[in-house]
């Protein structure tokens, strides 16, 4: 039985691979670091004896989409991690157009398709969607990614409902996470003035989240707290003060 995982080659996808090898599934895993993918197919041949099919792919194209399902069509898929994604902070106009392009191609486009594609395919299985604490309200100095993120839990909460209604076997769970040491700040171009949690333990909580079906994984207790507050509190008051708080993390 097969996991996937795309955004393997490093922070939360890269250990949600280890875990899930150590779970006992095979893996295919996606990401275009091609170096480090190999790194990790080694480390998981080495340490838990599973087999590993690496597929490089800038998923910000189309056609890695296409390339992408057509390569997985024979293998028995029964975890998909739909993971890699990225965000940029900034006001509006100091993003460029072209770092709004990929955030958009992947955070949207890529997840939707992915997250439809094997929600389509699979009888029975789990499916990881990666958002973020940011998906529950407008996002102020970091907009377009909180928005790709909005987007993303809106369109997999909407497709957990379905499944139900169709009587597919196939849970879906949203990972929204706060701050998670991973490379993601160094892309985004921010530092998080509060302490995030390690990946390999966001990934151990999200994991097991999924395999119970839940539909939210959120780890934290106090991430949890404010991510139910954003979801009652009005955006005039979550917009200010992710506004102030991205202010002071910009770099
Ligand atoms: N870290 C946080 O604080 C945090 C908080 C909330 C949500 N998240 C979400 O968690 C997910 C994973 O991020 P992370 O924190 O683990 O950051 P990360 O360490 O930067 O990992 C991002 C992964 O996405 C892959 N990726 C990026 N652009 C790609 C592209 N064009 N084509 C294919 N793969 C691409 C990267 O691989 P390559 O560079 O090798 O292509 C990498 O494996 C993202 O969806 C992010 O929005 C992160």
């Amino acid at each position: 039985m097969y996991a996937l995982i795309t955004g393997a080659s490093s922070g939360i996808g890269f250990e949600c691979a280890k875990i899930l090898a150590s779970k006992g599934y095979d893996l295919i895993i996606t990401a275009r670091s091609i170096d480090k993918l190999n790194n990790l197919k080694e480390l998981i041949n080495k340490e838990y004896q599973k087999e590993v099919v690496i597929i490089p792919l800038d998923i910000s194209k189309r056609e890695s989409l296409t390339e992408l399902f057509t390569k997985t069509k024979d293998y028995e898929i029964e975890v998909v991690i739909n993971n890699a994604g990225l965000g940029k902070v900034g006001m509006f106009n100091e993003v460029t157009d072209a770092e709004d392009f990929n955030m958009i191609d992947i955070n949207v486009t890529a997840m939707h398709m992915i997250l439809k594609h094997y929600a389509d395919v699979m009888n029975k299985g789990y499916i990881l969607t990666v958002a973020s604490i940011a998906s529950f309200a407008p996002g102020p100095k970091m907009a377009t990614y909180y928005a790709t993120k909005n987007y993303i839990r809106s369109y997999a909460e909407a497709l957990r409902y379905e499944m139900k209604k169709l009587k597919k076997d196939v849970g879906i769970t949203i990972l929204a996470p706060g701050p998670v040491d991973t490379n993601f700040n160094d892309t985004a171009n921010v530092t998080f003035k509060l302490k995030g949690v390690k990946a390999d333990k966001c990934a151990s909580y999200a994991i097991k989240r999924m395999f119970k079906k839940k539909k939210f994984a959120t780890p934290k207790w106090s991430v949890r707290a404010a991510s139910r507050l954003m979801r009652i509190i009005p955006h005039r008051t979550s917009m200010r003060i992710c506004y102030k708080s991205q202010s002071k993390k910009q770099k």
